[in-house]
């Protein structure tokens, strides 16, 4: 566990597209601290989502910080495109580019950065970063599509954050990503996450801002 806010951050990758601002208000109501939106290129990840003017669009009616997650080969290249519209950037470490320059350009440009790792990425590759981002992005699912199942042994990259957070006392918030609903947010919370993205547990739900508080614990 740890002492940080709980933040969930609906992913618009699940949402209705064919109202997709009417849903990004209906998460707004339903008591969403961000909307997470998900970058995809069709090459980093095999699917192809959304662009920065519809990122832009969002940001024209939404009244919560915009978490951009780049599922992007060439990150350095698209992140200032999502500059405007982000509070927060994450890109992947898994990329060939100079992770710590392009974390530290998008810090320079006003913007939270972020590191996000693949359930089959060594830890380590990550220890390097975790001095200079606001947010560690613990995937629990391979990245690329919503509405898969919850991966259990990325909690050991949690775990393995929190106890790396506190040797090193980094303050960098653990955010996860795939599969979470109310009962593998408890057990993502337990090993020391407090940023729940969740799609599908949040926006297929009869009630969302039922979903919503289950996946907070209260
Ligand atoms: C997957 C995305 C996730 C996904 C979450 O690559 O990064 O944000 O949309 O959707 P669910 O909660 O349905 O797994
Ligand atoms: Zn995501």
């Amino acid at each position: 566990m740890n002492d940080k806010p709980i933040i969930v951050a609906p992913s618009v990758l699940s949402c209705d597209f064919t109202k997709i601002g009417k849903e990004c208000l209906r998460m707004e109501r339903a008591g969403a601290d961000w909307l997470h939106l998900d970058i995809m290129d069709g090459h980093f990840v095999t699917n192809l989502s959304f662009g920065p003017e519809i990122v832009d669009a969002i940001a024209r009616i939404a009244h919560v910080p915009l978490d951009t997650h780049l599922m992007v080969e060439c990150p350095d290249h698209f992140f200032p495109a999502y500059l405007p519209a982000s509070t927060s950037i994450k890109i992947h470490v898994e990329t060939k580019i100079d992770v710590g320059a392009t974390l530290k350009m998008i810090r320079d440009n006003g913007a939270e950065c972020g590191l996000a790792l693949n359930p089959g990425t060594a830890f380590e590759q990550v220890e390097p970063f975790l001095d200079q981002i606001d947010q560690l992005l613990v995937m629990t699912v391979n990245p690329g599509f919503g509405g898969q199942a919850f991966l259990p042994e990325t909690m050991n990259h949690v775990r393995k954050a929190a106890a790396f957070r506190v040797k090193h006392r980094l303050d960098f918030h653990i955010q996860v990503d795939g599969g979470i609903n109310a009962e593998t947010a408890a057990i993502a919370r337990e090993a020391g996450a407090n940023i729940l993205v969740a799609g599908t547990s949040i926006f297929r739900a009869s009630d969302s801002a039922k979903a919503i508080t289950n996946l907070r614990g209260t």
